[in-house]
C-alpha cells in the first residue's frame, strides 16, 4: 500500500459538510487524499469504484487504498484530479445559489413528492448547464447509491464541472462514495460479529437527497428517465478487491462488506 506523509496545516476543506462530520483531505500534486473518519470509508471507496469498472458508469473517479503517515498513521484513498485546466467543480448546492439565488435544501423542503422533487432538481440542473442528459445522470447516481447503500448523496455530492473559458458544463464523474456499505462504525453501525445486526443496518439507513427511501428515489428518477445502470460484477471481482482491503482493515471489516455485498446481490437478483 502506498504510504504519504501529509501535513495537517496543508488540509484542504470542503465547500460544504456531510451529516456525519468531515473526512480530513489533502490536495497533493495531482492527488487528492482523505483520511478515514467516521470507519472504513476508504474501503467503500475502493470497492465501489473498482465496481464501477463493471457496469455502464463510465465516468466516475477511481480510488487507491493509501496510508497516511502523520503523528498517527491512518488509512485514506487516494484520487487523481479530475478537474482539467481551467475547470471548476461546481456543486448543485453553488450552482443553485449562483444562477437561482436560493438554497436548493430549502426549495426542496417546500415540493411535494418524491417524483416532484428529482424533477424540479434535474430539469433545473439541465436547463442551467444544457446538459440534456443530467435527469439520465441523476438517475444513474440514484440507482448506484441505491445498491451501494450510501447515505451521504447530499448537494455537495453531485456536482457538475464548469470550464471557465469556453463557459461549458460538463457531466462530474462520479465522486465521494466513502459513506456507502454502512462504513460509518462510529456512530450509526457499530462493528458486531452478529450478521442479524447487519440486516438491522440495512433496514435502517437512510438515503439522499430526496427521500429517506433509496428504492423510492431511484424508482422517482426512473419513472422519469427510464433505468440507467447496469451491472455486470460478480462476487468474484468483490472478493478480488476485498482481498486488497484486507492488510489495510483485517478480516472482521472484510467479512462484514462481503455479507453486506452478497445481501444487496441477492436482492439484485445478482447473486450466481
Ligand atoms: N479526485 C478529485 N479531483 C478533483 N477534486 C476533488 C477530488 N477529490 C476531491 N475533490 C474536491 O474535494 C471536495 C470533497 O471531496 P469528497 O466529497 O470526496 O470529500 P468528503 O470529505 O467525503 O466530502 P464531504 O464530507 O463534504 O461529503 C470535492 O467536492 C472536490 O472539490
Ligand atoms: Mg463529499
Amino acid at each position: 500500500m502506498q504510504e504519504i506523509r501529509l501535513k495537517e496545516e496543508e488540509r484542504a476543506f470542503s465547500e460544504g459538510k456531510t451529516s456525519k462530520g468531515n473526512q480530513w483531505k489533502w490536495k497533493q500534486g495531482d492527488y487528492w487524499y482523505k483520511a478515514d473518519y467516521m470507519g472504513y470509508e476508504s474501503l467503500s471507496e475502493v470497492l465501489v469504484s473498482g465496481l464501477l469498472k463493471y457496469t455502464n458508469v463510465d465516468q466516475y473517479v477511481h480510488y487507491d487504498l493509501c496510508r497516511i503517515l502523520q503523528e498517527q498513521t491512518v488509512i485514506g484513498c487516494r484520487s487523481h484530479n479530475f478537474l482539467e485546466e481551467g475547470e471548476n467543480l461546481i456543486t448543485l448546492d453553488r450552482l443553485f445559489r449562483m444562477y437561482l439565488g436560493c438554497s436548493i435544501v430549502d426549495r426542496l423542503d417546500k415540493i411535494e413528492g418524491t417524483r416532484n422533487r428529482v424533477e424540479y432538481v434535474a430539469e433545473n440542473v439541465a436547463e442551467i448547464t444544457g446538459l440534456e442528459n443530467f435527469g439520465k445522470y441523476l438517475t444513474m447516481l440514484l440507482e448506484v447509491d441505491a445498491f451501494f447503500l450510501n447515505e451521504d448523496r447530499h448537494m455537495n455530492n453531485i456536482a457538475v464541472i464548469f470550464h471557465g473559458e469556453s463557459r461549458k458544463f460538463r457531466l462530474c464523474p462520479v465522486f465521494d462514495n466513502g459513506l456507502a456499505l454502512l462504513a460509518d462504525t462510529t456512530v450509526d453501525f457499530p462493528v458486531t460479529k452478529e450478521a442479524a445486526d447487519v440486516e438491522k443496518y440495512i433496514q435502517k439507513i437512510q438515503a439522499k437527497p430526496f427521500a429517506r427511501d433509496f428504492e423510492e428515489q431511484a424508482d422517482a428518477a426512473e419513472q422519469i428517465y427510464g433505468r440507467q445502470w447496469k451491472i455486470d460484477f460478480t462476487m468474484k471481482n468483490v472478493e478480488v478487491l476485498l482481498r486488497e482491503c484486507m492488510e489495510g482493515y483485517g478480516e472482521v471489516i472484510v467479512e462484514r462488506v462481503r455479507y453486506i455485498m452478497r445481501y444487496q446481490m441477492r436482492k439484485y437478483g445478482k447473486l450466481v
